[in-house]
């Protein structure tokens, strides 16, 4: 691999991913990509799932561009776009003009349905603007972290989380905020791998689609009521009313991705078992879960902590299902004093 950085700046952090219960689809018409919701989003930050990224200013050094080492090999290029997109604005304000040399590691595989731009863009906005000296409050990165991936700016604190789709529209306003912290509720993650391919379309290019179809504004209405429900069923810790809510959003996003020109049709016949599986075992067997699904066919069922050993033995049953991963509610991210994974 490429050699080591000289001295320089340098500063390294770690963040969770996220998994959302209110869906983040579709983005503002004048937008040009991530950072204008249509809809507000709630998430919950995931504990075992972190990016780990060390971010170094070599001023004066060769080579004149950002470099990017992915999990132990070169970031691919549209990897490196958007790091130089969110590298540039800590730049910008910084008054820097080093490029800057990132490594970035994962303690979980991609293309299993964790999303790792959540906690990769939270993690890259922190250890970039720390390097730089700039300050490092999650209201301070948020911007930064938007640059990078949407759903990283909810990754940006720990528990659950709030991105309000007013951005913008109030010079004050912070558009993300806690709604609760990790040790409030603790619900488990089940993600029910199905597929290891990454998905054809990316969400970047879903979110500006889903102007295409005629189910986006019922969608829009659907999940601003969604949003008050599933916060008043995190402050209550009222999982019965989180499961019914959660699981009608997922599907109504779902159904504007499948009613978008080109429609995105994200599901397999193994993703329908899933969702059929834990249909069941809530209803038939009043066991305490809920599934949602983002762009991609793998399913995260979210289980009370009492009942997802059972749930993961019963997901691992359905036929297709290739790995169940465990993830539990986390806290927000940190800068690390010296190189290592995050614990
Ligand atoms: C379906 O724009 O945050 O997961 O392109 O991977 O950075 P990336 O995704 P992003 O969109 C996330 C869409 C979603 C729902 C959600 O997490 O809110």
């Amino acid at each position: 691999m490429s050699r080591e950085p000289s001295p320089g700046l340098s500063a390294a952090a770690c963040a969770g991913s996220n998994i959302a219960f209110v869906k983040y689809w579709g983005v503002r018409k004048e937008s040009s990509g991530v950072g204008m919701p249509l809809n507000p989003s709630i998430s919950m930050t995931l504990r075992e799932a972190v990016t780990t990224t060390r971010v170094t200013f070599r001023p004066g050094g060769p080579p004149e561009r950002d470099t990017l080492v992915l999990n132990e090999s070169p970031g691919p290029p549209e990897a490196l776009a958007r790091v130089t997109r969110v590298l540039d604005e800590v730049r910008r304000r910084a008054g820097l003009r080093a490029p800057a040399y990132v490594m970035s590691s994962n303690n979980f595989p991609t293309s299993t349905g964790v999303a790792s731009s959540a906690s990769g863009f939270a993690a890259l906005a922190l250890a970039a603007a720390a390097a730089a000296g700039l300050p490092c409050s999650p209201q301070d990165l948020v911007d930064l972290a938007l640059t990078g991936s949407g759903s990283a700016c909810r990754s940006l604190y720990g528990g659950y989380v709030l991105w309000d789709a007013s951005f913008g529209q109030g010079a004050e306003a912070n558009p993300v905020r806690q709604i609760a912290a990790e040790d409030y509720w603790s619900l488990v993650d089940l993600v029910a791998v199905v597929s290891r391919e990454a998905k054809k379309v990316p969400s970047s290019q879903g979110h500006l689609l889903a102007w295409t179809s005629p189910f986006l504004e019922a969608r829009l209405s659907q999940a601003r009521t969604a949003a008050r429900i599933v916060e008043k069923a995190i402050l209550d810790r009222d999982f019965e009313t989180l499961c019914q809510a959660m699981e009608a959003e997922a599907l109504s996003m779902h159904a504007v991705m499948m009613t978008s020109k080109p429609a995105l049709l994200y599901w397999l016949p193994e993703t329908v078992a899933v969702m059929q599986k834990v249909r069941s075992l809530r209803e038939q067997g009043g066991v305490p879960c809920a599934f949602t699904i983002d762009a991609g066919p793998n399913v995260h069922v979210i289980a009370l902590p009492e009942a997802a050993p059972a749930v993961r033995k019963e997901l691992e049953q359905v036929p297709g299902v290739e790995e169940v991963l465990f993830c539990t509610t986390g806290g927000g991210p940190r800068l690390l004093e010296a190189d290592g994974p995050c614990k």
